[in-house]
């Protein structure tokens, strides 16, 4: 060989070779005509991009998601978000779909696969999902709303850099799903009037499935910021800003006697404001098995309600009284741990939140006086070790913050005084 040769050769050679794997790799950029749904010649190519593929909407492009997309079990595919994409307009023809036996469950569906990624764009201008919510929550309608992603059962999965605007109702479920990844996403849920038209479960992320990791993501909402299913494991929820909802939530488990399994949970780092709760733990009066290894730590929260809330003893106050059950069970709780909470609790006589449409409230708590910063609902001998350190609250009135705990329920020293009284904290709760 030349001299030239001998030094194109390698060259020549991983041209090739990388030609080939991009030659493997196939992209679609999805089409847009105006007026028309653009579902439907997505849909028909479908199939032939399930592996190694790109699907792009393109960037400059507003598409019409008229109709649900269900995407096939995927292998090595990215669904990249990089125009604005929307639902319709019209309240009906979004209800007849929901409503209809073919509706798919969600209004995008990925079910199955390994390795998916679903990625949004990082231009603030682009890339956002309008499902033009507002009118929902002014109408207060509830019948027939979609659900917004399904991330079901894929084994290696990403969400990032997502963005939201005013959806309807739930945002992201990842439900039996193993390694994901979601990270950098927005999810924007907040109504012109969170007083009168509430955007009722618009839930950030529902964390179902094992070894998942959330972190850096913005969520503004009216439900939970996160809430934590029954199967979950290994979950870390962290470094996130959470606004309007229901807080950080685990449950509700064990309903209709339901046996739940949770382990592994770590929320960290967190700013979470103007909510109802910060730190939540619900499960159904009647429910059972174990939620164990669950930590919420580093915490700051702003004007909120009711910071720490456990129960074991959840049922819906609106629909009529506490069940009466001789035979009582419900689901155990091992290693409970709240720890790092600063921020003030909102204990305005007139704290009123816009879900409260019932008298009383659902959330409405016998005895509770709006000061609490920690309340603990158990039940005796099924909780064993359950802790809140280095909690400082400070109600808005500068009144002194209370606690509301029965010293029959626990076993262990909680880390203040176990009482229906005043916050003092005690050994567990200073070190
Ligand atoms: C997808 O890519 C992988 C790895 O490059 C390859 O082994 C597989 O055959 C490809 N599948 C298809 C359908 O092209
Ligand atoms: C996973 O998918 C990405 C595209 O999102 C691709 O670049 C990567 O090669 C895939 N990984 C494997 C192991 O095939
Ligand atoms: C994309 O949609 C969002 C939300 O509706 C909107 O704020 C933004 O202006 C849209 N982008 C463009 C370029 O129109
Ligand atoms: C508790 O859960 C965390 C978060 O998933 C995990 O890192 C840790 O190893 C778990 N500890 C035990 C004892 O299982
Ligand atoms: C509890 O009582 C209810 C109603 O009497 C019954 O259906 C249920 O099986 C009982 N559960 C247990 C665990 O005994
Ligand atoms: C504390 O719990 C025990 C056992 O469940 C119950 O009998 C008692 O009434 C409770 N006390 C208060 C003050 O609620």
């Amino acid at each position: 060989m030349s001299p030239t040769a001998k030094l194109l050769f390698p060259l020549v050679l991983s041209l090739l070779s990388s030609s080939v794997i991009v030659g493997a790799w196939k992209t679609f950029e999805v089409p847009h005509v105006d007026g028309q749904d653009d579902t439907p010649a997505l849909l028909a190519v479908l199939p032939d991009y399930a592996e190694n593929s790109t699907i792009l909407f393109k960037k400059g492009v507003h598409y019409n998601i008229w109709t649900p997309i269900k995407f096939p079990v995927l292998k090595n595919v990215e669904v990249r978000v990089e125009g604005n994409l929307s639902y319709p307009q019209d309240m009906a023809t979004v209800q007849a779909i929901v409503g209809s036996s073919s509706f798919p469950g969600h209004w995008f569906t990925f079910t199955g696969g390994n390795n998916v990624t679903l990625a949004g764009s990082k231009d603030p201008k682009w890339g956002w999902v309008d499902s033009y919510g507002q009118q929902w929550w002014d109408k207060r309608e509830q019948v027939n709303r979609p659900h917004g992603w399904a991330f079901a059962k894929i084994t290696n999965g990403v969400i990032r850099d997502m963005k939201l605007w005013k959806p309807v109702a739930w945002s992201f479920s990842t439900s039996g799903s193993k390694n994901v990844h979601a990270y950098n996403n927005r999810i924007y849920a907040l109504s012109e009037n969170m007083d009168k038209a509430f955007p009722f479960n618009t839930d950030g992320f529902s964390a179902g499935g094992t070894d998942l990791l959330f972190e850096n993501n913005h969520i503004q909402n009216g439900d939970d910021c996160v809430t934590v299913g029954n199967g979950a494991k290994n979950v870390i929820f962290r470094n996130t800003f959470c606004e309007g909802g229901h807080g950080l939530s685990i449950g509700s488990l064990g309903k209709n006697g339901q046996v739940a399994d949770v382990q592994n949970i770590l929320i960290e780092n967190i700013h979470i404001t103007n909510s109802l709760y910060g730190a939540r733990f619900k499960s159904w009066t009647g429910g059972n098995g174990l939620a164990r290894n669950i930590t919420w730590r580093n915490i700051k929260f702003e004007r909120i309600r009711f910071p720490i809330y456990v129960t074991q003893n959840y049922w819906d106050q609106n629909l009529g009284p506490k069940p009466v059950v001789d035979n009582i069970t419900n689901t155990h709780i091992e290693d409970m741990t709240f720890e790092n909470f600063i921020g003030t609790i909102d204990d305005s006589p007139k704290y009123f939140e816009g879900t409260c449409i019932s008298d009383p409230c659902w959330y409405y708590v016998e005895g509770a006086t709006g000061r609490e910063a920690i309340i603990f609902d158990l039940y005796p001998d099924t909780v064993k070790n359950i802790v809140a350190k280095r909690i400082v609250p400070v109600t808005m009135s500068l009144a002194l913050p209370r606690v509301m705990c029965n010293s029959t329920t626990v076993t262990n020293d909680v880390g203040f005084k176990c009482q229906n009284g005043l916050f003092v904290p005690t050994r567990a709760g200073i070190f």
